[in-house]
């Protein structure tokens, strides 16, 4: 509390400041001071919509000489006091999403609906949820490297929406962007080839201004792709037995526990105090003795997780966003922004039957208690080497080409202090041609917030944070990372297929209010 006072202190005479030298220019040094020598010009220096509904707020503030709690609770100004999460109390088994059959003995083609229905997520309560086949979320889809993929499409729902492929190396007009718009009732087949190595992907709409409600109602499902490495590797690899993906959401119920977007959302991305794992309210696992992998997925609208044993055991994270690691990397816990996964194996060979063991945030909250049978497992060893990956010399020498700088809050968020326009292409790329991107997390008067960045068709390398080396657990194929407010991250990015792809902040409520931009690959 005594926290949250200084903050509101320190924000109202912040704003007595900046109001200041809106008006005056005389204010300017003692902004230029809380700006860490940011020029203040530059600060308010946004186009001129942004200028004056910003000044709006501000008015709004300070003469209320006070933010209210609920917009301290979960928005920009106070981004460590999100509510938090209410502990599993795991009474229900996990749910694993069905493996989704192809249509009849073709093979390898497939048909997704996106539907309305309604879920028993509370036991006896009909929650009225999306789902791609089903009434909340969706299937797991395997495909493996080399397959032609054919899917079609169907739009059951009432609204517009589209099917996109997140992490998928695929041509743009199958990317399923804010461009490939299905309507109410419409179809559409996709065939692309998988062309990329084994890794955990997924899938969500991305119609313009939309996807945020889309994906909150239960719109996300998951892909696997396999290939001849991740055979070869013998990893744990039995669906839902020792190889189970965890899709973390947090969530607000109402009083009728439905999910009411438009009563729950919030500007600057929506948390909510239930967690969900793969839909299931106070889930738990139950595993056998021996090494679980667990497939991490953050589809959350806008809650960074952090996940750890409750014990502080260590783990091994053993993939990224795009494929294996090269080596496993010792863990103590791991953080997922927005749309980031990561595969880790917890052993638990040697965990006793009674012992309490879960899975925690960073506030010790129980996530994903486990329950420990009494048999034991296959003995599976990790390999020490499972993949090539490397950055190049050439890669780290290249020069920036793409310069990309993240600011704003709220509504007011832009990409090199622009909105998301669909008529317009922000950058052009050449097929094939790896190309560094350097993208920068500019401050605000009140610090700033931690943006999950993201691109769409390609995976690409982490060549460095603010410098440095990333961490050995990002030193992989990657297409979503962090970006800290004052951090600036360079990639080296390629992509195989043509067509327009968008890259944007992935909280989705900063996605649909136009922290979005386009790349044209030609
Ligand atoms: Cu997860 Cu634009 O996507
Ligand atoms: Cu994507
Ligand atoms: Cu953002």
């Amino acid at each position: 509390m005594r926290k949250k006072n200084l903050l509101i202190s320190l924000f109202s005479l912040m704003m007595v400041i900046v109001l200041s030298a809106c008006t005056s220019n005389d204010g300017e040094a003692s902004v230029e001071d809380t700006n860490n020598g940011k020029d203040s010009n530059e600060q308010m220096n946004m186009n001129e919509d942004n200028e004056n509904s910003m000044e709006e707020n501000m008015n709004n503030s300070s003469s209320e000489g006070e933010m209210n709690n609920a917009s301290m609770g979960n928005g920009h100004m106070d981004h460590d006091d999100v509510v938090s999460l209410i502990d599993s109390t795991g009474e229900n088994e996990l749910n694993i999403p069905p493996v989704l059959k192809s249509d009849s003995n073709k093979g390898t083609e497939y048909t997704i609906r996106a539907q309305k229905g309604e879920t028993e997520i509370f036991d006896g309560v009909q929650t009225k949820t999306y789902g791609y086949n089903d009434s909340f979320l969706g299937p797991m889809l395997q495909f493996e490297k080399g397959d032609t993929v054919k899917i079609n499409l169907i739009n059951e729902l009432n609204e517009n929406t589209t099917f996109h492929w997140h992490g998928l190396e695929v041509p743009g007009n199958d990317d399923g962007g804010p461009h490939n718009v299905l309507e109410p009732g419409e179809e559409s087949t996709i065939e692309f080839e998988v062309t990329q190595e084994a890794a955990t992907l997924w899938f969500h709409p991305h119609p313009e201004g939309k996807t945020s409600e889309q994906v909150y109602n239960g719109l996300a499902g998951l892909i696997y792709i396999e290939d001849q490495n991740s055979k070869n590797l013998e990893l744990p690899s039995e669906y839902g037995e020792n190889d189970i993906p965890l899709i973390f959401q947090d969530r607000v119920f109402d009083d009728e526990k439905q999910l009411n977007y438009k009563a729950a959302a919030n500007e600057d991305g929506t948390v909510g105090d239930t967690s969900l794992i793969n839909g299931t309210l106070n889930p738990k696992l139950t595993v056998d003795k021996e090494k679980v992998r667990l497939r991490l997925l953050n589809g959350s609208n806008a809650r960074n997780y952090t996940v750890k044993l409750n014990t502080e055991d260590a783990f091994v994270q053993i993939a990224t966003d795009g494929g294996f690691l090269n080596e496993p990397v010792s863990m103590q816990e791991i953080t997922l922004t927005p749309s980031e996964r990561a595969e880790i194996v917890i052993d638990f060979s040697q965990v006793k039957t009674n012992e309490e063991i879960a899975l925690v945030n960073e506030e010790g909250t129980t996530l994903l208690p486990f329950e420990i049978t009494d048999q034991t497992g296959k003995t599976i060893d990790i390999p020490d080497e499972m993949n090539d990956f490397s950055v190049t010399e050439e890669e780290k020498n290249l020069p920036v080409t793409k310069e990309i700088e993240l600011f704003g809050m709220m509504d007011q968020v832009t990409i090199n202090g622009k909105k998301f326009d669909s008529e317009r292409i922000d950058f052009t790329q050449e097929q094939g041609v790896t190309e560094v991107w350097e993208i920068y997390n500019k401050p605000d008067m009140m610090g700033g917030m931690i943006h999950p960045f993201h691109i769409h068709g390609a995976q690409f390398k982490i060549l460095s944070r603010n410098g440095e080396a990333p961490p050995e657990n990002e030193r992989g194929w990657k297409d979503s990372f962090s970006v800290a407010p004052d951090e600036t991250v360079k990639i080296a990015i390629q992509f195989k297929n043509k067509g327009i792809y968008m890259f944007h902040c992935h909280i989705l409520e900063h996605e649909d209010n136009g922290m979005m931009g386009q790349v044209k690959v030609e």
